[in-house]
Protein backbone atom coordinates (compact mmCIF):
# COMPACT_ATOMS: atom_id res chain seq x y z
CA UNK A 1 0.00 0.00 0.00
CA UNK A 2 1.32 3.12 -1.31
CA UNK A 3 0.45 6.87 0.54
CA UNK A 4 -0.55 7.89 -2.71
CA UNK A 5 -2.55 5.18 -4.46
CA UNK A 6 -4.39 7.48 -7.24
CA UNK A 7 -1.71 9.14 -8.33
CA UNK A 8 0.88 6.60 -7.84
CA UNK A 9 -0.90 4.42 -10.18
CA UNK A 10 -1.62 7.35 -12.83
CA UNK A 11 2.15 8.26 -12.46
CA UNK A 12 3.09 4.50 -12.87
CA UNK A 13 4.52 4.73 -16.34
CA UNK A 14 6.63 7.65 -15.65
CA UNK A 15 7.94 5.35 -12.45
CA UNK A 16 9.20 2.70 -14.52
CA UNK A 17 10.49 4.88 -17.00
CA UNK A 18 12.84 6.97 -14.57
CA UNK A 19 13.15 4.77 -11.42
CA UNK A 20 12.18 6.69 -9.44
CA UNK A 21 9.25 6.13 -6.40
CA UNK A 22 7.36 9.73 -7.71
CA UNK A 23 7.48 10.43 -11.36
CA UNK A 24 8.21 14.21 -10.27
CA UNK A 25 11.25 15.98 -12.21
CA UNK A 26 13.17 18.52 -11.16
CA UNK A 27 13.58 20.53 -14.70
CA UNK A 28 17.15 21.34 -15.23
CA UNK A 29 17.79 24.86 -13.78
CA UNK A 30 21.37 26.59 -14.91
CA UNK A 31 23.61 27.44 -11.96
CA UNK A 32 20.77 26.20 -9.80
CA UNK A 33 20.68 22.60 -10.50
CA UNK A 34 23.80 21.46 -9.20
CA UNK A 35 25.16 18.41 -6.92
CA UNK A 36 23.45 19.18 -3.92
CA UNK A 37 19.24 20.08 -5.44
CA UNK A 38 19.63 17.21 -7.97
CA UNK A 39 21.03 14.82 -4.94
CA UNK A 40 18.44 15.81 -2.60
CA UNK A 41 15.53 15.90 -5.37
CA UNK A 42 16.26 11.87 -6.12
CA UNK A 43 17.08 11.09 -2.17
CA UNK A 44 13.40 12.68 -1.44
CA UNK A 45 11.84 10.44 -4.49
CA UNK A 46 12.18 12.55 -7.15
CA UNK A 47 14.38 12.75 -10.55
CA UNK A 48 16.72 15.35 -10.17
CA UNK A 49 18.57 16.75 -13.07
CA UNK A 50 21.68 18.50 -13.96
CA UNK A 51 22.16 21.59 -15.66
CA UNK A 52 25.02 21.15 -17.83
CA UNK A 53 24.80 24.42 -19.57
CA UNK A 54 27.82 26.32 -20.76
CA UNK A 55 30.05 23.36 -18.48
CA UNK A 56 33.29 22.28 -19.82
CA UNK A 57 33.31 18.37 -20.31
CA UNK A 58 35.86 18.67 -17.20
CA UNK A 59 33.05 20.56 -15.71
CA UNK A 60 30.32 18.44 -15.52
CA UNK A 61 32.86 15.23 -14.86
CA UNK A 62 33.05 16.79 -11.20
CA UNK A 63 29.46 17.38 -10.42
CA UNK A 64 28.46 13.89 -12.18
CA UNK A 65 30.92 12.64 -9.92
CA UNK A 66 29.98 14.75 -6.57
CA UNK A 67 26.02 14.00 -7.04
CA UNK A 68 27.37 10.19 -7.10
CA UNK A 69 28.86 10.81 -3.81
CA UNK A 70 24.98 12.54 -2.45
CA UNK A 71 22.92 10.05 -3.92
CA UNK A 72 22.60 6.29 -4.53
CA UNK A 73 19.24 7.48 -6.34
CA UNK A 74 18.66 7.77 -10.10
CA UNK A 75 19.02 11.45 -11.58
CA UNK A 76 19.72 13.09 -15.20
CA UNK A 77 22.03 15.17 -17.33
CA UNK A 78 20.53 18.09 -19.38
CA UNK A 79 22.67 18.96 -22.26
CA UNK A 80 21.91 21.98 -24.38
CA UNK A 81 22.51 20.63 -28.38
CA UNK A 82 24.32 23.72 -29.47
CA UNK A 83 27.11 23.27 -26.99
CA UNK A 84 30.43 23.20 -28.90
CA UNK A 85 31.56 20.41 -27.09
CA UNK A 86 28.16 18.20 -26.76
CA UNK A 87 29.68 14.87 -28.13
CA UNK A 88 32.54 15.51 -25.46
CA UNK A 89 29.64 15.98 -23.18
CA UNK A 90 27.91 13.00 -23.87
CA UNK A 91 30.92 11.30 -23.84
CA UNK A 92 30.87 12.17 -20.32
CA UNK A 93 27.69 10.79 -18.90
CA UNK A 94 28.53 7.78 -20.96
CA UNK A 95 31.56 7.31 -18.70
CA UNK A 96 29.55 7.52 -15.21
CA UNK A 97 26.81 5.60 -16.98
CA UNK A 98 24.27 8.58 -16.40
CA UNK A 99 20.92 6.73 -16.83
CA UNK A 100 18.38 9.34 -18.62
CA UNK A 101 19.78 12.50 -21.05
CA UNK A 102 17.70 15.36 -21.76
CA UNK A 103 18.54 17.08 -24.84
CA UNK A 104 17.51 21.00 -24.40
CA UNK A 105 17.81 23.89 -26.62
CA UNK A 106 16.66 22.77 -30.12
CA UNK A 107 16.92 19.90 -33.00
CA UNK A 108 19.58 17.45 -31.87
CA UNK A 109 22.06 17.53 -33.77
CA UNK A 110 22.84 14.51 -35.81
CA UNK A 111 24.93 11.48 -34.14
CA UNK A 112 23.52 12.78 -30.72
CA UNK A 113 20.92 10.53 -29.83
CA UNK A 114 22.54 7.53 -31.44
CA UNK A 115 25.49 8.68 -28.92
CA UNK A 116 23.82 8.90 -25.96
CA UNK A 117 21.94 5.60 -26.51
CA UNK A 118 25.10 3.71 -27.69
CA UNK A 119 26.00 4.14 -23.60
CA UNK A 120 22.94 2.63 -22.85
CA UNK A 121 21.57 5.77 -21.51
CA UNK A 122 17.38 7.05 -22.08
CA UNK A 123 17.07 10.06 -24.47
CA UNK A 124 14.59 12.93 -22.86
CA UNK A 125 13.17 15.28 -25.74
CA UNK A 126 11.29 18.89 -25.85
CA UNK A 127 9.56 19.70 -29.29
CA UNK A 128 7.67 22.81 -29.43
CA UNK A 129 5.06 21.49 -32.17
CA UNK A 130 3.28 17.94 -32.18
CA UNK A 131 4.96 16.64 -35.98
CA UNK A 132 8.60 17.59 -34.32
CA UNK A 133 7.41 15.50 -31.19
CA UNK A 134 6.26 12.16 -33.65
CA UNK A 135 9.27 13.03 -35.66
CA UNK A 136 11.82 12.48 -32.37
CA UNK A 137 9.98 10.03 -31.07
CA UNK A 138 10.32 7.64 -33.93
CA UNK A 139 13.66 8.11 -34.24
CA UNK A 140 15.18 7.52 -30.76
CA UNK A 141 13.42 9.83 -28.23
CA UNK A 142 12.11 7.66 -25.66
CA UNK A 143 10.28 10.33 -23.50
CA UNK A 144 9.20 13.80 -24.21
CA UNK A 145 8.78 16.86 -22.20
CA UNK A 146 6.66 19.31 -23.50
CA UNK A 147 6.99 22.81 -21.73
CA UNK A 148 4.32 25.78 -22.20
CA UNK A 149 4.87 29.34 -22.12
CA UNK A 150 4.04 29.96 -18.03
CA UNK A 151 7.73 28.53 -17.32
CA UNK A 152 10.57 30.20 -15.99
CA UNK A 153 13.85 30.18 -18.79
CA UNK A 154 13.60 29.99 -22.23
CA UNK A 155 10.28 29.74 -23.28
CA UNK A 156 7.87 28.97 -26.77
CA UNK A 157 5.21 30.88 -27.30
CA UNK A 158 2.15 28.17 -26.25
CA UNK A 159 0.88 27.68 -22.80
CA UNK A 160 1.14 24.72 -21.10
CA UNK A 161 -2.98 23.95 -20.97
CA UNK A 162 -2.78 23.96 -24.96
CA UNK A 163 0.00 21.95 -25.75
CA UNK A 164 -1.45 19.28 -23.45
CA UNK A 165 -4.43 18.57 -24.85
CA UNK A 166 -2.95 18.97 -28.33
CA UNK A 167 -0.13 16.40 -27.45
CA UNK A 168 -1.54 14.15 -24.87
CA UNK A 169 -4.48 12.74 -26.73
CA UNK A 170 -2.00 12.33 -29.94
CA UNK A 171 1.29 10.56 -27.76
CA UNK A 172 -0.63 8.76 -24.61
CA UNK A 173 -1.10 5.73 -25.67
CA UNK A 174 2.65 4.79 -27.00
CA UNK A 175 4.27 7.25 -25.62
CA UNK A 176 5.98 9.07 -22.33
CA UNK A 177 5.01 12.32 -21.71
CA UNK A 178 5.61 14.39 -18.95
CA UNK A 179 4.25 18.26 -18.67
CA UNK A 180 5.83 21.10 -17.55
CA UNK A 181 5.12 24.80 -17.13
CA UNK A 182 3.31 27.22 -14.54
CA UNK A 183 3.06 23.63 -12.49
CA UNK A 184 2.94 24.91 -8.63
CA UNK A 185 0.40 22.54 -6.76
CA UNK A 186 -0.34 18.76 -6.80
CA UNK A 187 -3.95 19.70 -8.14
CA UNK A 188 -2.72 20.88 -11.45
CA UNK A 189 -0.26 17.08 -11.57
CA UNK A 190 -3.52 15.26 -10.85
CA UNK A 191 -5.05 16.91 -14.04
CA UNK A 192 -2.42 16.17 -16.21
CA UNK A 193 -2.11 13.12 -15.24
CA UNK A 194 -5.64 12.34 -16.20
CA UNK A 195 -5.16 13.62 -19.43
CA UNK A 196 -2.50 11.19 -20.22
CA UNK A 197 0.80 12.61 -19.01
CA UNK A 198 3.17 9.88 -17.11
CA UNK A 199 4.73 12.69 -14.76
CA UNK A 200 5.32 16.75 -14.18
CA UNK A 201 8.61 18.45 -14.57
CA UNK A 202 8.67 21.79 -12.00
CA UNK A 203 11.40 24.17 -11.94
CA UNK A 204 10.51 27.18 -9.87
CA UNK A 205 9.10 25.58 -6.94
CA UNK A 206 12.22 23.60 -6.50
CA UNK A 207 14.64 26.84 -7.08
CA UNK A 208 14.32 27.96 -3.19
CA UNK A 209 14.18 24.53 -1.65
CA UNK A 210 16.24 24.49 1.24
CA UNK A 211 18.58 22.39 -0.40
CA UNK A 212 19.10 24.85 -3.35
CA UNK A 213 22.41 26.85 -2.94
CA UNK A 214 20.47 30.05 -4.58
CA UNK A 215 22.00 33.04 -3.14
CA UNK A 216 19.52 34.05 -0.21
CA UNK A 217 18.77 37.06 -2.33
CA UNK A 218 17.78 34.98 -5.43
CA UNK A 219 15.55 33.70 -3.07
CA UNK A 220 13.83 36.17 -1.57
CA UNK A 221 13.01 38.05 -4.71
CA UNK A 222 11.38 35.00 -5.52
CA UNK A 223 9.19 35.03 -2.33
CA UNK A 224 8.13 38.54 -2.83
CA UNK A 225 7.11 38.29 -6.08
CA UNK A 226 3.47 37.56 -7.61
CA UNK A 227 2.64 35.40 -11.27
CA UNK A 228 2.95 38.69 -13.08
CA UNK A 229 5.98 39.92 -12.17
CA UNK A 230 7.63 36.92 -14.54
CA UNK A 231 7.54 38.37 -17.83
CA UNK A 232 9.05 37.21 -20.78
CA UNK A 233 11.48 39.00 -22.40
CA UNK A 234 10.20 40.71 -25.64
CA UNK A 235 11.83 40.92 -29.47
CA UNK A 236 12.55 44.22 -30.24
CA UNK A 237 13.81 43.65 -33.59
CA UNK A 238 12.71 40.30 -36.11
CA UNK A 239 16.65 39.89 -37.14
CA UNK A 240 17.71 39.08 -34.27
CA UNK A 241 17.33 35.47 -32.64
CA UNK A 242 16.30 36.95 -29.24
CA UNK A 243 14.41 33.11 -27.66
CA UNK A 244 12.21 34.77 -25.39
CA UNK A 245 13.37 34.37 -21.47
CA UNK A 246 10.67 34.73 -18.68
CA UNK A 247 12.52 35.77 -15.67
CA UNK A 248 11.40 38.45 -12.52
CA UNK A 249 11.33 42.53 -13.99
CA UNK A 250 14.15 44.10 -12.97
CA UNK A 251 16.74 46.27 -13.99
CA UNK A 252 18.56 43.64 -15.75
CA UNK A 253 15.13 43.16 -18.03
CA UNK A 254 15.17 46.61 -18.85
CA UNK A 255 19.10 46.56 -20.09
CA UNK A 256 18.14 43.92 -22.14
CA UNK A 257 15.56 45.45 -24.29
CA UNK A 258 18.21 48.65 -25.06
CA UNK A 259 20.79 46.10 -25.78
CA UNK A 260 18.89 44.73 -28.48
CA UNK A 261 17.87 48.37 -29.70
CA UNK A 262 21.81 49.75 -29.84
CA UNK A 263 22.54 45.93 -31.32
CA UNK A 264 19.68 46.63 -33.82
CA UNK A 265 20.79 50.49 -34.91
CA UNK A 266 24.72 48.84 -35.15
CA UNK A 267 23.20 46.34 -37.79
CA UNK A 268 21.52 49.44 -39.76
CA UNK A 269 24.82 51.41 -39.61
CA UNK A 270 26.28 48.36 -41.24
CA UNK A 271 28.97 48.35 -38.56
CA UNK A 272 28.34 44.99 -37.24
CA UNK A 273 27.24 41.82 -39.18
CA UNK A 274 24.72 39.11 -38.44
CA UNK A 275 26.90 37.13 -36.79
CA UNK A 276 28.62 39.80 -34.58
CA UNK A 277 24.93 41.32 -33.84
CA UNK A 278 23.61 37.48 -32.52
CA UNK A 279 27.05 37.05 -30.85
CA UNK A 280 26.94 40.16 -28.82
CA UNK A 281 23.26 39.32 -27.97
CA UNK A 282 24.10 35.96 -26.20
CA UNK A 283 26.70 37.40 -24.70
CA UNK A 284 24.92 39.96 -22.83
CA UNK A 285 22.57 36.96 -21.00
CA UNK A 286 26.06 34.72 -20.80
CA UNK A 287 26.70 35.26 -17.04
CA UNK A 288 23.47 37.38 -16.30
CA UNK A 289 21.58 34.26 -14.89
CA UNK A 290 24.89 33.38 -12.59
CA UNK A 291 25.11 37.14 -11.45
CA UNK A 292 21.81 36.59 -9.57
CA UNK A 293 21.64 32.90 -8.86
CA UNK A 294 25.96 33.00 -7.42
CA UNK A 295 26.70 36.40 -6.33
CA UNK A 296 23.15 37.77 -5.57
CA UNK A 297 22.67 40.80 -7.89
CA UNK A 298 19.27 40.82 -8.45
CA UNK A 299 19.17 44.32 -9.79
CA UNK A 300 21.55 43.34 -13.03
CA UNK A 301 21.52 39.52 -13.30
CA UNK A 302 18.74 37.56 -14.17
CA UNK A 303 15.93 36.02 -12.08
CA UNK A 304 14.84 33.52 -14.22
CA UNK A 305 11.22 32.06 -12.98
CA UNK A 306 8.19 30.57 -14.46
CA UNK A 307 4.37 32.00 -13.67
CA UNK A 308 4.51 29.69 -10.77
CA UNK A 309 6.39 31.85 -8.50
CA UNK A 310 3.67 33.64 -6.94
CA UNK A 311 2.97 30.14 -5.06
CA UNK A 312 6.39 30.00 -3.71
CA UNK A 313 6.15 31.94 -0.46
CA UNK A 314 9.32 30.10 1.89
CA UNK A 315 12.49 28.03 2.49
CA UNK A 316 11.16 24.60 2.57
CA UNK A 317 13.10 21.03 2.01
CA UNK A 318 12.51 19.53 -1.22
CA UNK A 319 11.04 16.29 0.42
CA UNK A 320 8.33 18.57 2.10
CA UNK A 321 7.87 19.86 -1.05
CA UNK A 322 7.05 16.75 -2.94
CA UNK A 323 4.99 15.42 -0.34
CA UNK A 324 3.36 18.39 -1.05
CA UNK A 325 2.43 17.96 -4.30
CA UNK A 326 1.81 14.04 -4.23
CA UNK A 327 -0.73 15.15 -1.23
CA UNK A 328 -2.67 17.39 -3.16
CA UNK A 329 -2.88 15.15 -6.16
CA UNK A 330 -3.96 12.17 -4.04
CA UNK A 331 -6.76 14.80 -2.23
CA UNK A 332 -7.96 16.08 -5.70
CA UNK A 333 -8.40 12.18 -7.55
CA UNK A 334 -9.93 10.98 -4.22
CA UNK A 335 -12.78 13.49 -4.80
CA UNK A 336 -13.55 12.76 -7.88
C1 LIG B 1 16.24 29.66 -12.94
C2 LIG B 1 15.88 28.70 -14.08
C3 LIG B 1 16.88 28.21 -14.91
C4 LIG B 1 16.57 27.30 -15.93
N1 LIG B 1 17.58 26.79 -16.70
C5 LIG B 1 17.30 25.82 -17.63
C6 LIG B 1 18.35 25.18 -18.35
O1 LIG B 1 19.52 25.49 -18.17
N2 LIG B 1 18.03 24.21 -19.24
C7 LIG B 1 16.72 23.83 -19.45
O2 LIG B 1 16.47 22.93 -20.28
N3 LIG B 1 15.70 24.42 -18.78
C8 LIG B 1 15.96 25.37 -17.87
N4 LIG B 1 14.93 25.92 -17.12
C9 LIG B 1 13.56 25.36 -17.25
C10 LIG B 1 13.31 24.25 -16.20
O3 LIG B 1 14.10 23.11 -16.46
C11 LIG B 1 11.84 23.76 -16.16
O4 LIG B 1 11.48 23.09 -17.35
C12 LIG B 1 10.86 24.89 -15.92
O5 LIG B 1 11.30 25.67 -14.85
C13 LIG B 1 9.47 24.32 -15.64
O6 LIG B 1 8.52 25.30 -15.52
P1 LIG B 1 8.19 26.07 -14.13
O7 LIG B 1 9.31 27.04 -13.94
O8 LIG B 1 6.90 26.76 -14.45
O9 LIG B 1 8.09 25.03 -13.07
C14 LIG B 1 15.22 26.87 -16.12
C15 LIG B 1 14.21 27.40 -15.28
C16 LIG B 1 14.52 28.29 -14.27
C17 LIG B 1 13.40 28.80 -13.37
Amino acid sequence: MTAYPKTQALMSRGCDFLGTEYAILCGAMSWVSERHLVSAISNAGGFGVIACGAMTPELLDREIAGTKELTQKPFGVNLITMHPQLFELIEVCGKHRVGHVVLAGGIPPKGSVEGIKGHGAKVVVFAPTLALAKKLLRSGGDALVIEGMEAGGHIGPVATSVLAQEFLPALKEEHLVFVAGGIGRGEAIAGYLEMGAVGAQLGTRFACASESIAHPNFKKAFFRANARDAVASVQLDPRLPVIPVRALKNKGTEEFTAKQREVGLLLDQGSVDMGEAQLRIEHFWAGALRRAVIDGDVENGSLMAGQSVGMVTKEEPVAEIIAALMRESEDALSRR
